[in-house]
């Protein structure tokens, strides 16, 4: 192992040449006294094993087949998350206590922590299944040119959509963590929950006053937005679904058929979910 050896045997210099003359050296190519051994092969394993997951990650990103299954894999998280969020946030048909209940447990996982390590994890779960498909989009079109006929016989209207719905989402996204989660240009976060105060004389977020006023009347079109946003969700789904069933390898002529109907069922599901929750405020069905 040529970083042990290095580790063990160099002797005490200056600067050192793998680290181009950082002091201290801080890949410990150099032996520094005041270092303790623990820390140094703790930092090597550290090394040896993001070094592993490099290569191993290069070497998917380097065909398209590994992409796709990077695709799929990170697909199949965004789809879960999204299946959860839909059914945490039907809690708010159950009433402001259900809901706050929800959103404060969701902020005090794990002390707080809990929160951070999912907004990290789906930072790089969104990240890497972005950065795959456009780099896949790119191949594609890339080598089509070299085909005279270039139109589109086989595929659906979703399917060819995909990088345009994709795109649309992620820019919903942003717009819906600037609307509930930093609670930028509008008074949300000095909501407090009234009945759990009267109750136990402690504050907490009012999460679901927050969601009514987000979507009240005067509001019509953020409503209308976010109804637009969930219509792509579900045809970004429809298509999303089956791929990931073929990408794994689990799409046969026989299977094929109920494949489809449950990327249909799962993505009416999603979208109904979604749907019925700016309008049945917007009607006065809950929230008054
Ligand atoms: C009517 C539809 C939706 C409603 C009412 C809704 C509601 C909410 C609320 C209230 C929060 C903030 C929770 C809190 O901080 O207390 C939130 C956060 C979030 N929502 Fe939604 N959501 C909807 C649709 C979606 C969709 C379709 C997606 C994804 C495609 C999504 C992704 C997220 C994300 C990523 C967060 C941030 C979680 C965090 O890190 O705090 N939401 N949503």
């Amino acid at each position: 192992m040529p970083l042990q050896r290095s580790v063990n045997s160099a002797p005490l210099r200056k600067s050192c040449h793998s680290c181009q003359g950082f002091r201290p050296c801080p890949t410990l190519h150099l032996k520094t006294p005041d270092r303790p051994s623990i820390s140094r092969s703790a930092a090597a394993t550290f090394l040896i094993v993001m070094n592993a997951l490099t290569r191993c990650l290069d070497s998917y990103w380097s065909s398209s087949i590994g992409k796709k299954l990077i695709v799929a894999l990170t697909g199949i998280v965004l789809v879960l998350f999204v299946v959860g969020h839909l059914v945490g946030n039907l809690a708010v048909f159950a009433g402001r206590e259900a809901f706050n209940d929800y959103a404060y447990f969701l902020h005090h996982l794990l002390h707080g922590a809990g929160i951070w390590v999912f907004r990290i994890v789906m930072l790089a779960m969104v990240g890497a299944h972005i950065a795959a498909t456009v780099s896949l989009t790119r191949q594609n079109r890339a080598a089509r040119k070299a085909y005279e006929c270039q139109t589109t016989i086989q595929a659906s209207k979703s399917s060819r959509t995909m990088i345009l719905s994709g795109l649309t989402i992620l820019a919903f996204v942003i717009y819906h963590l600037l609307h509930f989660t930093v609670r930028a240009g509008n008074t949300y976060d000095s909501y407090v929950d009234p009945e759990h105060l009267a109750k136990t004389g402690l504050e907490r977020h009012d999460a679901w006053k927050m969601v009514i006023d987000g979507f009240s009347p005067g509001c019509w079109y953020v409503s209308l937005f976010y109804v637009i946003a969930m219509t792509l969700l579900c045809s970004h789904l429809m298509h999303g679904v089956g791929s990931i069933f073929q990408t794994l390898g689990f799409r046969s002529k026989k299977a094929s058929t109920l494949i489809r109907q449950v990327s249909i069922g799962l993505s009416l599901f999603i979208w109904a979910g979604f749907v019925s929750i700016p309008v049945a405020i917007l009607i006065g069905w809950i929230g008054n």
